[in-house]
């Protein structure tokens, strides 16, 4: 019992100094509702230049620090997350995955993880058409 309390103790003392070494846990990754697995990419096809190269910025801006520029999960702030970002960019990921299972996950985040709400009126606040097209984007440059 004493003992416990000291190894918390401890425990917390260290993770207060940032020497936090949790452990790495499982993803959570809920399916998306049947209505959201249904949708389909409306920009699939897009040739619109402008609107790719703004999906392009929005991945750099937005993703990239937790998911890494290849989709690895390996971005900057992932060493501190206890729930890793996911690895969209390895092999058979994205094609494994719905395009309403991504809309879905990007819209509404991954509840009890860092993976945020992305959606119209979240603090992030992209459009339907942005998350879309990042998708566009992420199917084009990452599928693997
Ligand atoms: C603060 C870190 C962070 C940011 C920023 C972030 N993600 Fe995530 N993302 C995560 C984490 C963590 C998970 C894993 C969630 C889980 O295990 O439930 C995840 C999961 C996902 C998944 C997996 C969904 C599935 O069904 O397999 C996708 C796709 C995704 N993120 C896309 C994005 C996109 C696109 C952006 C930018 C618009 C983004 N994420 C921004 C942390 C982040």
């Amino acid at each position: 019992m004493k003992t416990t309390l000291i190894a918390s103790l401890f425990a917390l003392t260290l993770s207060l100094m940032g020497f936090s070494h949790a452990a790495e846990q499982a993803h959570k990754i809920p399916d998306a509702p049947p209505e959201y697995l249904a949708k389909t990419n409306p920009l699939a096809d897009t040739t619109d230049e402008a609107l790719l190269k703004r999906a392009n910025r929005l991945f750099r801006g937005k993703c990239v620090k937790c998911h890494g520029e290849e989709g690895d999960g390996k971005g900057p702030r992932a060493e501190s997350l206890i729930i890793k970002p996911a690895a969209f960019g390895s092999p058979g990921y994205l094609n494994g995955r719905k395009d309403g299972q991504l809309f879905w996950i990007i819209s509404f985040g991954s509840p009890g993880t860092d993976m945020p709400a992305h959606g119209p009126g979240t603090d992030i606040n992209l459009s339907e058409e942005e998350i879309w097209s990042i998708i566009t984007y992420l199917r084009r440059n990452l599928t693997r």
